[in-house]
């Protein structure tokens, strides 16, 4: 019998059905090349089913998350309903309560696609951003004083543990050693200022670094990391930052790849269940008129396979993805890329059915 997944897919808000159906149907197409089964599970949350039940998201959705092997997430974000609560009611509590503590976000330009960058070709933009992902500015501590008065204290603290810290590093270590490119992993930190939080990480890196002889350590900080995103994308490989500093420098690196058309992402717990999505948001404006960009959602299915251990499956999604950039489309934009939502889909399928 062959192996069979079982994946949890949540669809979500605004332009997340669309793209993951196309995303899906990739899937289904590389499983039957490279004889493997998708055993699928679709969950409803998301901002429709809140507005609907005033629940944000059920309690023990995290426990059913468990028993599989992956989530295939769309997007989170509703228009009718204040920012802040699906983002964290739903997006940043399930990275949570799975210990997602891996944010991994490759930043690759693929051939035909359009680079806001003068004169930067596919080969000097391709690097991999490990992101922390349960702690941080994100933890959540903090707290008002006075609020809404003159005397109004607002506090947000970072929190940094040593073993939240050092089980990142020592991912990205790992990491950067299995992608055998320039081997070279350099921390993005801001040690100048935030001199607790960034010495814990400062310390802990070059630590695990001794065990790493074959990748060379190196430090940035995060503000002039923005400035050679832009000048010497070059230079990167894997980088490794806090939940806040990533989340910033993920969006400048999907820019420099083409845009959040084709930024995939995964949210990894390396002992549980893994979650992986199209960095995009939900595009509510697009939503249902099948002009938004699914290949972000496909690149994510394939991440979503190598992480499963179908290596050639995720690679043939890749080379198609690259194929469907380099031949087919004409831009990354939504509207614009001289297709649909669904041709995109239905090319990316073909193309990666086939050898
Ligand atoms: C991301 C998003 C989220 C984050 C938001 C939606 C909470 O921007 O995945 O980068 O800040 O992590
Ligand atoms: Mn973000």
């Amino acid at each position: 019998m062959s192996k069979s997944y079982k994946i949890a897919v949540i669809p979500g808000d605004g332009t997340g059905p669309e793209v993951v159906a196309e995303g899906i149907k990739v899937l289904n197409a590389v499983s039957k090349r490279f004889g493997f089964q998708t055993d699928l599970t679709y969950f409803d949350f998301g901002g429709d089913r809140y507005l609907k039940t005033a629940e944000v998201l059920p309690a023990n959705a995290a426990e059913e998350l468990q028993k599989f092997d992956a989530i295939f997430l769309g997007a989170i974000g509703h228009p009718d309903v204040k920012p802040g609560i699906l983002e964290k009611g739903i997006l940043l509590k399930l990275r949570f309560e799975l210990d997602q503590y891996i944010n991994l976000r490759p930043v690759k330009l693929y051939p035909g696609v359009e680079c806001p960058l003068k004169d930067k070709k596919p080969d000097d933009i391709d690097f991999v951003v490990v992101r922390e992902n349960t702690e941080g500015l994100y933890a959540g501590a903090g707290g008002t004083l006075k609020k809404g008065t003159k005397d109004e204290v607002a506090i947000q603290e970072s929190i940094n543990t040593r073993k939240g810290v050092e089980r990142c590093v020592r991912y990205a270590f790992e990491y950067c050693r299995k992608r055998n490119k320039a081997k070279k992993l350099t921390l993005c930190g801001k040690t100048n200022v935030l001199t607790y939080a960034f010495d814990l990480w400062e310390r802990t890196f070059y630590e695990v670094a001794k065990e790493y002889p074959d990748v060379k350590a190196d430090y940035a900080h995060v503000d002039a990391i923005t400035m050679w995103f832009v000048k010497n994308p070059e230079w990167f490989d894997v980088i490794v930052t806090d939940n806040m500093f990533g989340d910033i420098i993920t969006d400048l690196g999907a820019m420099i790849q083409g845009g959040m058309g084709i930024a995939a992402g995964g949210n990894i717990n390396p002992q549980g269940v893994s979650m992986f999505e199209p960095i995009g948001g939900s595009a509510p404006k697009y939503r249902g008129k099948n002009v938004i960009n699914p290949l972000a959602a496909i690149c994510a299915g394939g991440m979503m396979l190598e992480y499963l251990g179908e290596d050639a499956a995720g690679k043939a999604i890749e080379k198609a993805v690259m194929e469907v950039t380099g031949k087919h489309i004409r831009s990354l934009a939504a509207g614009q890329m001289g297709m649909s939502t669904s041709e995109v889909g239905d090319l990316v399928a073909k193309l990666s059915a086939t050898a």
